[in-house]
Order: C-alpha cells, then structure tokens, then sequence
C-alpha cells in the first residue's frame, strides 16, 4: 500500500462517528467504504488496503464485500454515474426513450464513460421499482416514473453542475496510469 495514501482528517473523523455505533469494527465495513469511495473517486485496491487497515480485517473481506455491491465502484465511474434500467416493466414504459436521450445527451453508449470523467452510462437490469417504471438512478438518487423531458433537463443541469465540479477525486490519476480514453464496465444490474 503507498504509504502516502490516507483518509482526510474529516473522513477519518466521519470513520471515528461510524465506529461508535457498532460493537465490533466489521458492522461498519459498508459504511466506510462509501467513506473511502467518496473520498478517493472508486476502490482502487490501495484504498481497499487502507480500509482493511483502519478496520483492522483482512483484506479478502473488505474485497469480498466490496465486489458484492456493485454501488461500490471496483473501477473508475464519472462524476454522476447514471444507471438506467432497461428491464421488461421499464421498457414497456420508456426505457428506450431515456437510454437514446442519455446518450444523445452525454455522447456516451451504455458502459462508457465521457472523457472529461463528467458521466458513466450503464443500462441495468432492474432497480426494484418496477411500479413506479420507468426508473433510473444518478449516484444515490432514484428517479421514478421519468418523462424524457425532464431526464433531458436534469442531465443538462448535471452537465453544468459536472463543469463546476470537475470529474471525480481519482479520475486524473487513473487517467495518467492509463493513458487511454477509460470505461466504467461496471457490473449491472443491482445487488
Ligand atoms: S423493471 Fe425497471 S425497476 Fe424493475
């Protein structure tokens, strides 16, 4: 692990809260990763080092567990990561609709990622809404029962608000280690 790479004191103080509601250090192994996810961009394998470190487990466990959800990002993801289900319910309601608009949009096919590291594209199987169809998800937010024009909206507003912010923490780095235009290849659907 590169001896350089540590949590902020913030996070490390988010950590410290986390770890005085479970008995034991485990119970916080999910909790942390988003820490360590929202801190470092995506679970580069020197991140999940550093979690099992400060949580004190092997490393097969924070991997285990980390593999297991696929919220949890194994590969870099664009700033707003927008996941779009495309299973039958969704499809009979629109899907179709949203998925050419997202990528009419972001110029991006499902399972890419811009070059600016601004937006990944996934189609997903199903996101357990199905009454409430069609239904898509950008980060932690779930959107439900989506009219094509207002994804096109909210995608505009992301496409602003992703200019501001810049890609995720870690996209530059992955960037001058690859030197290539990345993907997400994130695993789809939900867990
Ligand atoms: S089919 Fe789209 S949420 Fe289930």
């Amino acid at each position: 692990m590169s001896d350089s790479l540590a949590f902020s004191d913030a996070t490390r103080g988010k950590i410290h809260t986390l770890l005085g509601r479970y008995p034991r250090k485990q119970g916080a192994l999910i909790p942390v990763l988003y820490l360590a996810q929202d801190e470092f961009g995506w679970l580069r394998p020197e991140v999940m080092e550093l979690v099992a470190k400060e949580l004190e487990l092997p490393v097969a466990t924070v991997l285990a567990t980390a593999t297991f959800y696929t919220m949890l990002y194994k590969k870099p993801v664009g700033r707003f990561h927008v996941q779009i289900c495309v299973n039958v319910s969704c499809y009979l309601l629109g899907s179709d609709e949203l998925m050419s608009i997202a990528q009419e949009t972001l110029g991006i096919a499902p399972g890419q990622t811009s070059s600016d590291g601004l937006f990944s594209l996934e189609a997903v199987q199903c996101l357990c809404a199905c009454d409430r169809a069609p239904t898509l998800q950008i980060n932690q937010t779930d959107y439900f029962k989506v009219k094509g024009a207002d994804f096109r909206n909210v995608l505009t507003q992301m496409q602003t608000e992703g200019t501001r912010l810049g890609p995720r923490p870690g996209w530059l780095e992955f960037q001058g280690d690859h030197d290539h235009h990345a993907h997400a290849d994130q695993e789809a659907p939900h867990a």
